[in-house]
C-alpha cells in the first residue's frame, strides 16, 4: 500500500485533490496534513472523512516535531504539497506570514522528506504545487511557458517563487525526486470568499457592492478546480521527475468582463431582472503591484500527459454558482468571525 501526505488538504484546491485521491485510489493511504488556518475547513471533506483510506493530521508545516511524528506514523512514499498562505491581498497586509508558511514551511517539509527517506529515494516523490504568479506580469500578448524567467511582484508570488527555488535546489543538491506544477487562477466549489469569484457571489447574494480594483482591465486565465485536481493526479503519477508543468485553462478573461458574466448568471439564478447585479459594481482603489495579465501556455502538459480542461468557463461558473446556492450554510460559517475583520481592513480603508 502506498501512503501519500497531502498538505493543505482542508483548503480549496487541496480538498478536491484529497477527495479525488481517496476515491480513485482505495489502495492508497491518503493523509491530509493541515494546520486548519482561517482557510482550512474540514467541512470541505465531510463526504469522505469516513473512508478507510483517509486520515487527517492537524499540524503546522513549521512544526518539526509534528512532521517527525506524522512521517514516522504514516511512512509516506509521496508528498503532494499544497499548504500555503494563498491570498495576494493578505500578503500585502502581512508579508511575514507568507515567508513563514510558504518558504520556511516548505523547506521544513523538504528536510523532513529527505531525512525520513534517508537519501534512498527509490519510489519516492515530492510534488510541489505552485502558481503562475511566480512569472510576473504579461503585456497584451504572449504566454508563460515552463522556461519563462521568474519575476514575482507581490509578497505572495515572491514567497511561492522562493519555495519553487528551494524545491529545485533539493533536487539538484540532494537528488530529492521532485516535480513542480505552476497553475493559473482556479475557481469552483469550496473557494474561500476572499478571492474574486466567491467574494462577488457572496456579495451579490447579500446585495453588497462588488469592489473592482483599478480599471477592471486586469486579465486572469481561469481553470475549474476539478480540472486542476485531475492535472495534479496526472503530474504526480506520470510527470517526469525534475520537470515543471504549467497548467492553465486556455481561458483568459478581463476582470470586468468576468464580473459581468457572473452578474448575468447570478441574475438568472436569483430570478432578478437583467442588469440588477451589475448595479452593484463599484470601482475602487487599485491593488498595489497589481499584475496586469496572466496567461498560461499549457501545451507541454497537453502534449506529454494528454491533459486538457473538461468544462468550459460558462459551464464551470454555473456549477460554481449552483454549489454556493446549495451550500449557503458553508458560506455563512466561513464569513462570520475573522472574515468580517479582514473584510473591514481590506475594503474600508480609503477605498
Ligand atoms: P487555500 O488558502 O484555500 O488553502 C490553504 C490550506 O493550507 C488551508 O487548508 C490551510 O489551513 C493550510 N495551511 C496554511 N498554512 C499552513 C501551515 N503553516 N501548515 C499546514 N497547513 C497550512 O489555498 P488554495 O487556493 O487551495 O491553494 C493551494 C495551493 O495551490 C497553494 O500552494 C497555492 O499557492 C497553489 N495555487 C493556488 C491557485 C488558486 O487559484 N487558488 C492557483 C495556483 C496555485
Ligand atoms: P484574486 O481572486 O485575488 O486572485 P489573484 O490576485 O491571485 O489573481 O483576484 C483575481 C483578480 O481580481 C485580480 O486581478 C484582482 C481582482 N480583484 C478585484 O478586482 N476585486 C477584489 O475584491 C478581489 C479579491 C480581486
Amino acid at each position: 500500500m502506498k501512503a501519500i501526505i497531502i498538505t493543505g488538504g482542508a483548503g480549496f484546491i487541496g480538498s478536491h485533490v484529497v477527495r479525488l485521491f481517496v476515491k480513485k485510489y482505495p489502495q492508497y493511504k491518503i493523509i491530509n496534513l493541515d494546520a486548519l488556518t482561517y482557510a482550512g475547513n474540514l467541512e470541505n471533506l465531510r463526504d469522505i472523512e469516513q473512508e478507510p483510506n483517509y486520515f487527517f493530521e492537524k499540524a503546522d508545516i513549521l512544526d518539526k516535531d509534528a512532521l517527525e511524528r506524522i512521517f514516522v506514523l504514516h511512512a509516506p512514499d509521496g508528498v503532494i504539497h499544497l499548504a500555503a498562505e494563498s491570498h495576494v491581498d493578505r500578503s500585502i497586509l502581512s508579508p511575514l506570514d507568507f515567508v513563514y508558511t510558504n518558504v520556511i514551511g516548505t523547506v521544513n517539509l523538504l528536510n523532513k522528506a529527505k531525512h525520513f527517506w534517508k537519501d534512498n529515494f527509490e519510489g519516492k516523490k515530492f510534488y510541489h504545487v505552485s502558481t503562475d504568479e511566480v512569472y510576473g506580469a504579461l503585456g497584451e500578448t504572449g504566454f508563460f511557458t515552463e522556461d519563462t524567467k521568474y519575476d514575482p511582484h507581490s509578497p505572495y508570488s515572491a514567497s511561492k517563487a522562493s519555495s519553487d527555488h528551494f524545491v529545485r535546489a533539493y533536487q539538484d543538491t540532494y537528488g530529492l525526486p521532485v516535480v513542480i506544477s505552476n497553475c493559473s487562477n482556479n475557481y469552483g466549489p469550496n473557494h474561500f470568499p476572499e478571492k474574486l469569484i466567491p467574494l462577488f457571489i457572496n456579495n451579490i447574494i447579500n446585495k453588497k457592492p462588488l469592489p473592482v480594483y483599478g480599471d477592471g482591465l486586469y486579465t486572469r486565465d481561469w481553470l475549474y478546480v476539478k480540472d486542476h485536481a485531475a492535472a495534479i493526479d496526472l503530474v504526480f503519477h506520470t510527470g517526469k521527475t525534475g520537470d515543471t508543468y504549467n497548467i492553465g485553462g486556455f481561458n483568459e478573461w478581463k476582470n470586468i468582463d468576468l464580473v459581468k458574466l457572473l452578474c448575468k448568471q447570478m441574475d438568472e439564478k436569483l430570478g432578478n431582472e437583467a442588469g440588477t447585479s451589475e448595479q452593484l459594481i463599484t470601482y475602487i482603489k487599485d491593488r498595489p503591484g497589481h499584475d496586469r495579465r496572466y496567461a498560461i501556455d499549457a501545451s507541454k502538459i497537453n502534449k506529454e500527459l494528454s491533459w486538457k480542461p473538461s468544462v468550459t468557463f460558462e459551464e464551470g461558473l454555473k456549477l460554481t454558482i449552483d454549489w454556493y446556492f446549495e451550500n449557503q450554510e458553508w458560506l455563512k460559517n466561513v464569513t462570520s468571525g475573522e472574515y468580517q475583520r479582514y473584510y473591514e481592513e481590506q475594503y474600508s480603508k480609503g477605498n
